[in-house]
């Protein structure tokens, strides 16, 4: 086969329990964004037709849990074309093995069509611990949850290994984590060096498509693309400082080894493109953690409610 790939990318689609109340203010109703981007998806003339593949770049579940994932699954077997699905920092790895499978969902780690290999890398791979029988498993609390990416010796010796093995003329990386994220709160530079170690012997490899910043861009590391998918939890532009609507991104990639991708925002009135304010802005600068955040929001509510 030598003609165009064409994908689909959703991310951080952050599912949770049937009814549940979105997070304190900052968060979207989930499962009200995916439909929006299901049916925008859906509607635009010829893409469910002419989609090979879609791909969502984690943080599948908002907590990693199993009913999360049903509801999940079930969404995303109504999708118009085929999908597959990596982990990120909110997908604990056997909630998330236990509920994607699914006909029409799958976790495969490669998928070859036409000349392109795409590689699913698990980011957070290297804070797995052997248990005692040796098998790798999640750290124990919400380490994983916190985490900005980490290759770890293993998952970066099965990316070598696969991006060798792989016949295919083109590779491409899914993966929740982009490397070399800017944005101080999400930086983390020992991760991005992972990938550059990599990139160095990887010839074969023309780019990267992420989520996990809720910040969606395009920009370029080592001379391959990385590009950040919208989150349907929350959204955000940096430059200027608003909240986005839910989206998500297409791709096309070429024989000749080039990828070309757009971001798709659902423009509505329930997401307004509002300008958001200092407390978001110290947060993304990493002047403070999400858990200070929530404390300040709690308290301005408490302190509301008061006056009310
Ligand atoms: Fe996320």
């Amino acid at each position: 086969m030598s003609s165009t790939i064409r994908v689909a990318q959703l991310s951080d689609t952050h599912f949770l329990e049937e009814g549940a109340e979105p997070e304190g203010g900052h968060a979207y109703d989930t499962t009200e964004a995916f439909a929006a981007v299901r049916d925008h998806l859906g509607g635009r003339a010829g893409t469910g037709a002419d989609l090979d593949l879609i791909v969502v770049t984690g943080d599948v579940a908002d907590h990693g849990r199993t009913e999360q994932y049903r509801l999940a699954g079930d969404a995303f077997a109504e999708l118009p074309a085929p999908v597959n699905v990596c982990p990120g920092n909110h997908d604990f790895d056997v909630p998330f093995g236990a509920g994607m499978g699914r006909p029409g969902v799958g976790t495969s780690r490669v998928v070859e069509v036409g000349s392109w290999a795409f590689l699913f890398v698990d980011s957070c791979a290297g804070m797995m611990q052997p248990d005692e029988a040796g098998c790798p498993v999640d750290p124990p609390g919400e380490a994983r949850l916190h985490s900005n990416g980490s290759l770890g010796d293993r998952e970066a010796a099965w990316v070598r290994g696969m991006a060798a093995a792989s016949t295919a003329e083109h590779v491409f990386v899914w993966l929740h984590h982009p490397p070399a994220v800017t944005v101080p709160f999400m930086r983390n530079d020992d991760y991005t060096d992972e990938w550059r170690a990599l990139l160095a012997d990887l010839p074969r490899v023309r780019g990267f498509g992420g989520g996990h910043t809720h910040i969606p861009g395009e920009y370029e590391l080592e001379g391959r693309p990385v590009f950040v998918a919208p989150s349907l939890k929350n959204n955000f532009s940096l430059e200027p400082q608003t909240w986005l609507p839910p989206g998500y991104r297409t791709y096309r990639f070429e024989p000749d080894g080039s990828v070309t991708s757009e971001v798709h925002l659902v423009d509505d009135q329930r997401w307004p493109r509002r300008p958001f304010g200092r407390l978001l802005r110290s947060l993304f600068m990493g002047e403070i953690t999400h858990g200070e955040l929530a404390e300040i929001v709690a308290r301005r509510a408490a302190a509301a409610g008061d006056s009310a």
